[in-house]
């Protein structure tokens, strides 16, 4: 059986007395159980002292973004190995205010995955559609394409280290939360498209997160859909009861 995955994007929020104690306040919140997966992606400039705290906890600790090279004359960029130094377990990558507000197409945001993966960094690979596509029935389209982009050369091995979010992103940070049933016609499909590119098994296997407006009032319908796997929480994880309740659920 998949385990439940629930992460934490704190996006832009957060300086580091904040993340300090939004962190000890997840921690000091949290059951012993093994239930579910806990993430948190803080920003960059305080991972290092989110890492310190989550020590010896069940926190596991990711990173937002990251380069595709190992280092150089990249001004403002992070490699994989500055993320693994600092404690960082999983990256997110793709996220569509990645892709849209920095102009990050497919093929840097594969680029970036298989760095990630050669790197022995864990991937949380984002995908999903805006309203327009949507609308013109196109969203098992625009979400094929970014997988199959997304995850090109990309070994059946490599998969054991990939969650896939789908984030529609007419959901994202708007309050409109996709219906459980919405959500899981895209996620089972999101599957059967897995099965069909590497195989039945990593299909029953890969954590398949839903984000976009998650909240506790609506993260246990969510959840208890079967290709749910988890949820990838943005407004929701930054107050330590609210992203509690949300782990609670799972
Ligand atoms: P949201 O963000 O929960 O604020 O909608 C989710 C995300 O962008 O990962």
């Amino acid at each position: 059986m998949r385990k439940k995955v629930i992460a934490g994007n704190w996006k832009m929020n957060k300086d580091l007395n904040e993340s300090q104690s939004l962190v000890s306040g997840i921690i000091s919140g949290l059951g012993n159980d093994d239930k579910c997966d806990v993430i948190v992606c803080p920003p960059y400039t305080s991972l290092n002292e989110v890492h310190a705290l989550i020590k010896n906890t069940k926190v596991k600790l990711g990173a937002q973004n990251m380069f595709y090279e190992e280092s150089g004359a990249y001004t403002g960029e992070i490699s994989p190995s500055m993320l693994k130094s600092v404690g960082c377990e999983y990256v997110i990558l793709g996220h569509s205010e990645r892709r849209n507000i920095f102009g990050e197409g497919d093929e840097m945001i594969n680029k970036k995955i298989k760095k990630a993966l050669e790197s022995g960094l864990k991937v949380i690979f984002c995908i999903g559609e805006s309203l327009a596509q949507r609308e013109e029935s196109i969203t098992n389209d625009v979400v094929k394409n970014q997988i199959v982009n997304g995850l090109n050369g990309i070994t059946s091995d490599d998969m054991k280290n990939i969650i896939i979010a789908y984030e529609p992103i007419w959901a994202i940070g708007t309050g409109k939360t996709a219906t459980p049933e919405q959500a899981q016609e895209v996620h089972s499909f999101i599957r059967n498209l897995i099965s069909n590119n590497f195989s039945n098994e990593i299909a029953e296997n890969i954590v398949i997160q839903y984000g976009g407006s998650v909240k506790p009032e609506n993260a246990a319908t969510l959840l208890s859909k079967p290709d749910i796997d988890g949820a990838l929480v943005g407004g929701a994880c930054l107050k330590a009861d609210s992203f509690l309740s949300i782990v609670a659920s799972a």
